[in-house]
């Protein structure tokens, strides 16, 4: 265990680089995504059901993420000829929840010296000394980490959730607001506290479209088709 580099990026810092061989070629990260979202995320280990049941749902979600100019790229410690014939088996003989067919498009990159995983706090040895957790790092399109989320070996992630918290990045950004417990495109966001965005009496009296529930505590409407305009690709 010579020179291991071992971190726990965290939101707000610049995504580590690295440069990676993948299913897809050789990668340079993040410098490759600039100008793009991306989620990078790993998975403990190819050939393995829960893994399967992920991959199969994000690759049918491609292009969703691609609408909201974000891009996945995937790693597990397992090395390339691996992934090949795992990908391969996935598109070949699984069918899963009306899933068939599925071609995972997005790179999946081989990390077998968990140089990588390392960099990322992916090995949390706890968990398991050989496997990364299944992590998921959303990283925006200046290379800044935004969202972390680790989850365990046996959990498998919501897709949705994650797309959720893209839209709701991006959302935040575009309109200068915060989104509350379980917003989607179309419900109230959160807009500033008092000072920076009109007076106390102006918030509590509902001035500038705002709903109050308190001083700290306001709400405006932002329409599902004005968020989705702004932040998807035409
Ligand atoms: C799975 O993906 O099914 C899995 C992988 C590693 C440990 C436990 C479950």
């Amino acid at each position: 265990m010579e020179n291991v580099h071992v971190s726990m990026p965290r939101i707000g810092d610049h995504a580590p680089e690295f440069k990676a061989v993948t299913t897809q070629g050789d990668i340079n990260f993040p410098s490759d995504y600039s100008g793009s979202w991306v989620i990078l995320f790993s998975h403990p280990a190819d050939f393995t059901p829960v893994c399967t049941s992920e991959f199969m749902t994000f690759a049918s979600m491609e292009d969703q993420f691609a609408q909201a100019n974000c891009k996945l790229v995937g790693l597990s410690v397992d090395g390339l000829y691996s992934h090949i014939a795992w990908l391969r088996t996935i598109k070949e003989k699984i069918e899963y929840k009306g899933m068939k067919d599925v071609e995972v498009k997005f790179p999946l990159i081989e990390d077998i010296t968990m140089e990588v995983a390392n960099k990322y706090g992916m090995m949390q040895p706890g968990e398991s000394s050989t496997k990364a957790v299944r992590a998921v790092f959303v990283i925006d399109p200046k290379g800044i980490i935004r969202t972390v989320i680790y989850y365990p070996l046996s959990l498998g992630r919501n897709f949705d959730e994650l797309y959720r918290v893209v839209l709701a990045l991006q959302t935040a950004d575009a309109f200068s607001v915060a989104t509350p417990a379980d917003w989607r495109p179309g419900d109230a966001v959160i807009v500033p506290p008092a000072g920076s965005c009109g007076t106390a009496k102006d918030r509590m009296e509902g001035k500038d479209d705002m709903k109050c529930y308190d001083w700290f505590f306001c709400t405006k409407e932002i329409s599902k088709e004005k968020v989705l305009s702004t932040i998807l690709k035409k």
